[in-house]
Formats: structure tokens, C-alpha cells, sequence
């Protein structure tokens, strides 16, 4: 390691592509060495440290590290807490990429010029990331720009994200069937397109931000993923003309007022008045798919005084001809939204900044009569087949999700279309089985016979609880995947000694509810 260069230098000379990949090979394997990984880390500093960091304080991991020199520890200080250290700690942690290494890949950069005091700091955020998805567990690191922690100050308009609550929630969504080209508009540091790469043999990834498509690369590099092309230009421009199997976007949708001074950070602001960013990237997301390709993204909805947000976003997929499922998980009013993105872009609250702010955002919110301001997952499809009923689902749904539910919204729209392809005599003669994580409680008044109250309950997807009553309980009760649905609900009806076909047409509705939500599983 050139300790002796004495490089006093944030801005590394080009490297050439053969160096940055041998850089990139020399980081990866000093990583490894080092055992930079989520368990190591974790290990290192311990839960309640970790849980402090996450809150945004880093002394008790501080406190964790004194008098623990090892290349582990050493990289957790400058990547995770952001803090510089010795030239001789340095030295230890990147044995391979060396100190001028990590300067041409614009990671590190070194005050100081004597060998006794120069100090190594951190010009990136790198760490590791542990996921499951449908094709199993995996392990990255990921880089990204330093954030608020390490800066010490309100990150820039140009910071690129690492991965947030956001990203995991979008991540979490993705559908993995195997196909053949994803788009990530808006890439960032590229979580998405490194998680789409599992399963299209390619994924384009678009950002307005050069750096964010430099991350980007080195992302991938760093973690050997080769079928990732980047492109730069605003929401569909660098994909013009083209067709995706898969669209994924977690867009930066966050409502911002257009007035002087609010800043404008390009990771969550699209530039566009209110919501009109959600509505340009469901509209273009109409004309890069390929019939029957799917569109997954987040977003923001306003709620107008004179218009509920889901009949807008409606009318925004009408125009765009696409089938939508539409889960929304939060809604927040003006002054809750205001706050949040005030603070999250670092400004300190007590401040005549963020006063001035919050007037601001609350002022442009009045002026579109805005009440309150919804947030949730879209998932949109164009229709394989023209003629086929649209899917229109919008649903509330406030529970935190769980990995993996990608193969819970895939089975989801197989069952859409199952269902679409079905008269309600079809239905009845179909024969439907009781998925293997629903469960049912029962609730009864002390004394009764009967239950008062019948919940079927989902352990995985979306954890939904249906309210059954008795005749519907009973009929799901029967769907073992042998027995047609109407002979099971006949055999109820006698049961209850009522009429068949009146018991069957009063639960059907809900069977095709209970078959699209995932609590039935068709057999035929
Ligand atoms: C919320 S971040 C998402 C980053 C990453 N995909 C994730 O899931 O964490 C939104 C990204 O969109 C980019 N962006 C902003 N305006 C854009 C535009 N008009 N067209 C394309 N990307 C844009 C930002 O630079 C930022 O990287």
C-alpha cells in the first residue's frame, strides 16, 4: 500500500476500464478477507448498537470498536459510521487494493502528509446487504454517497441513496418469474436492477444522475453482476422505442412544493408539480411493455378535497390501457407528509429553515386543495389480451410485508386471469383447495353454541383476515380440491336447510375474492 505517496486527494486521476475492474477484483477480495459481511458486523457491535445506528446515533458502535484495530472493525468505521482512521489501519483492511487503489475507485481519500499522521477517510458509504428472494438467500455490498451520519451536515440535492425502507419494500415486490429484459427507471445505486439481474437475462437501469449510474457499475462490478446495462436520461428518453418484459421503479415520487428555495434533492423529487411524477411513469410504463409485461413501482397519490386519490390514479390507468392492482399502505395528512420529508432531508426542526419550509410545502399542498397523501406498491400489467376485462384491485392494506411476496402478486394475477376466464357456472363446477397457510379462529359469546365471530386467516401474502360467516366458513372449510364448489356448497346448503343455489350465489363473490387474494388455490 503506497503510504508514502503522500496523496492529499479527493479527486483520483481516470482510472482506465483494466484498472478499475482489477481495483474492483482487489476491493471485493480484501472484503471477503476481511469477513465484511451483515452476521460479522452485527457481531461486531451488537443489536442495541445496531438498533441506535439505525435510529441515527453511532456512539454505542463507537463505544463497541475502541481498542479493535482489525480490517473487520476498521472497514465498519469508515463505511458504516463514516469516520476516518490511521494510514497503519488503513493499510491492514486493504492489503490488495491498497490505499491508491481505493482512490481511484473515488472510495477513500487521505489527509495528511506524513506516514504518522495521515488519516484514511470514507468518500463512500459501503456495506453489506443479506436478501431472500425467490430464488434463495444472497449477499451483496453496496455503495452509495455518504449520508447525513458521516457528512455531519444536510446531504446534498445530488446524493445518491443507499438502500432504504423503500428499496426493500419495492424489492420485496418484485416479481421473479425468469424472463428476458427489465427496465429500473431511476436506478440509484442500482439495488433493484442488481435484484432484477437474478432473473432477466437483462436489465437496463436509468438514472438523471451520472453518479448514481457510476454507483451503479461499481455496484455491480463489486458484486460480479454482468448482465446490468446503465443509461442516463429522465423517466423513458434513454429507453425510447423499446419494450420490457419487466418494469421496476421506485421513482422519486415524494410531493415537493416548486417554490425558490425548497431544495430539491434529485433522489425522491421528480421535478413535476404534486403527483404528476406517478402519473408520467404509469403512463410511459403503458408504452415499454410488452403485452401481458408488468409494471411494479411506488408512489405518492394526492387526496383532493373534491376527489378521492384512488378515482384519480384510476382515470391516470384508464388512459393508459393497463391492469392495475393498486395497495395502498399509509396515508398521512399535509402537515405529517411535510414534516417527514423536511426532516428526512436533514433540515432540524426548531429551525427558521424548517419553518420556512414547512410553510412552504403547506402552502403548495392548499393551493391544490390537497387533504391527505397516500403512499403504496402498484402493480400494473398490459393486458396480453385486449379484450379481457381490466384488473382493477385498490385495496388498503397497513400491515408491514414480509420477503418473497413477488411469487404472492405472480400467483395473484395467475389467478386474475383464471378467474376473468370464468362464468360463475364455470366457477361452481371448479374444484378449489384451502391454501396451506390459511388457518381459521373462531370466537364465541361465553355459553354459545355458535361462534360469533369467523376469521379466516392468511399466513403469508398480504396476512389478509376474512370475516366469514357461517355458510361461507363452511364452504371453504370443504374445498379439500377434490369436490366441485357447487356440490360443496349444495351439501351446506342441506346442511343449514337452505336453497343451494341461493347459498352458492351468496358466496361466490367472496370465493373469487378468497381464489385472487390466495386462500383458495384452484386445482383445475
Ligand atoms: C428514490 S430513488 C430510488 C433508488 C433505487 N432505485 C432504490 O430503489 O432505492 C429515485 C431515483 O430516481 C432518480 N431520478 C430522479 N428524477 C428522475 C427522472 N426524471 N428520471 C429518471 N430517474 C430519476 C434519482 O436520481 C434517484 O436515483
Amino acid at each position: 500500500m503506497g503510504l508514502n505517496e503522500n496523496v492529499n486527494n479527493d479527486s483520483p486521476a481516470e482510472p482506465t476500464a483494466n484498472t478499475q475492474q482489477s481495483d474492483v477484483d482487489c476491493l471485493r477480495a480484501d472484503l471477503i478477507a476481511a469477513d465484511y459481511s451483515v452476521d460479522a458486523i452485527d457481531r461486531l457491535w451488537g443489536t442495541d448498537a445496531a438498533a441506535a445506528l439505525h435510529r441515527g446515533y453511532r456512539a454505542p458502535a463507537e463505544r463497541a470498536l475502541v481498542g479493535n484495530a482489525s480490517p473487520l472493525a476498521t472497514l465498519a468505521r469508515l463505511f458504516v459510521l463514516g469516520r476516518a482512521v490511521s494510514a497503519a489501519e488503513a493499510a491492514e483492511a486493504f492489503p490488495l487494493l491498497g490505499l491508491a487503489g481505493g482512490i481511484r475507485l473515488a472510495l477513500l481519500a487521505v489527509d495528511g502528509d506524513t506516514v504518522e499522521s495521515t488519516t484514511v477517510r470514507p468518500l463512500l458509504d459501503l456495506r453489506p446487504y443479506e436478501f431472500t428472494d425467490s430464488r434463495g438467500p444472497g449477499a451483496w455490498w453496496i455503495a452509495s454517497d455518504l449520508g447525513e451520519l458521516a457528512l455531519g451536515h444536510a446531504i446534498p440535492e445530488d446524493h445518491v441513496l443507499g438502500v432504504g425502507g423503500a428499496s426493500l419494500t419495492l424489492s420485496g415486490l418484485m416479481i421473479g418469474t425468469p424472463v428476458d429484459s427489465v427496465l429500473d427507471l431511476g436506478t440509484g445505486c442500482g439495488i433493484q436492477a442488481l435484484h432484477a439481474s437474478r432473473h432477466a437475462k437483462r436489465v437496463v437501469a436509468t438514472d438523471i444522475s451520472k453518479r448514481a449510474l457510476e454507483l451503479t457499475a461499481l455496484n455491480a462490478a463489486l458484486n460480479g453482476v454482468t448482465n446490468i446495462e446503465v443509461r442516463l436520461g429522465s423517466l423513458y428518453e434513454p429507453v425510447a422505442g423499446e419494450l420490457f418484459d419487466h418494469i421496476v421503479s421506485n421513482p422519486p415520487f415524494v410531493i415537493t412544493p416548486r417554490t425558490p428555495g425548497v431544495p430539491s434533492y434529485e433522489y425522491r423529487d421528480g421535478g413535476l408539480v404534486g403527483d404528476a411524477l406517478v402519473e408520467a411513469v404509469i403512463a410511459g410504463a403503458a408504452d415499454h411493455l410488452v403485452p401481458g409485461g408488468i409494471a411494479q413501482m411506488l408512489g405518492n397519490w394526492e387526496y383532493h378535497a373534491t376527489s378521492d386519490a384512488f378515482s384519480r390514479v384510476a382515470g391516470w390507468l384508464d388512459r393508459a390501457g393497463l391492469d392495475a392492482w393498486i395497495v395502498e399502505r399509509e396515508v398521512q395528512d399535509p402537515a405529517l407528509y411535510a414534516e417527514t420529508w423536511i426532516r428526512d432531508g436533514g433540515t432540524r426542526p426548531a429551525t427558521a429553515e424548517f419553518d420556512a419550509l414547512y410553510e412552504a410545502w403547506l402552502d403548495d399542498f392548499a393551493e391544490r386543495g390537497v387533504t391527505s397523501v397516500g403512499f403504496g406498491y402498484l402493480t400494473l400489467r398490459r393486458p396480453a389480451d385486449e379484450s379481457a376485462p381490466r384488473l382493477r384491485s385498490f385495496e388498503r392494506i397497513s400491515v408491514a410485508l414480509g420477503a418473497g411476496l413477488g411469487d404472492h402478486l405472480a400467483a395473484s394475477l395467475a389467478a386474475w386471469d383464471w378467474l376473468a376466464a370464468r362464468t360463475d357456472l364455470e366457477i361452481a363446477d371448479a374444484r378449489l383447495a384451502v391454501a396451506s397457510d390459511v388457518t381459521e379462529e373462531r370466537h364465541y359469546w361465553p355459553g354459545d353454541e355458535h361462534p360469533a365471530v369467523i376469521t379466516l386467516r392468511q399466513g403469508g401474502g398480504f396476512a389478509r383476515e376474512v370475516h366469514a360467516g357461517t355458510a361461507l366458513a363452511a364452504v371453504v372449510g370443504a374445498c379439500d380440491g377434490e369436490l366441485p364448489l357447487g356440490i360443496i356448497a349444495g351439501a351446506v346448503a342441506q346442511l343449514l336447510e337452505v336453497d343451494g343455489a341461493e347459498l352458492l350465489a351468496e358466496v361466490e363473490p367472496t370465493i373469487r375474492e378468497l381464489v385472487f387474494a390466495g386462500l383458495l388455490v384452484p386445482q383445475d
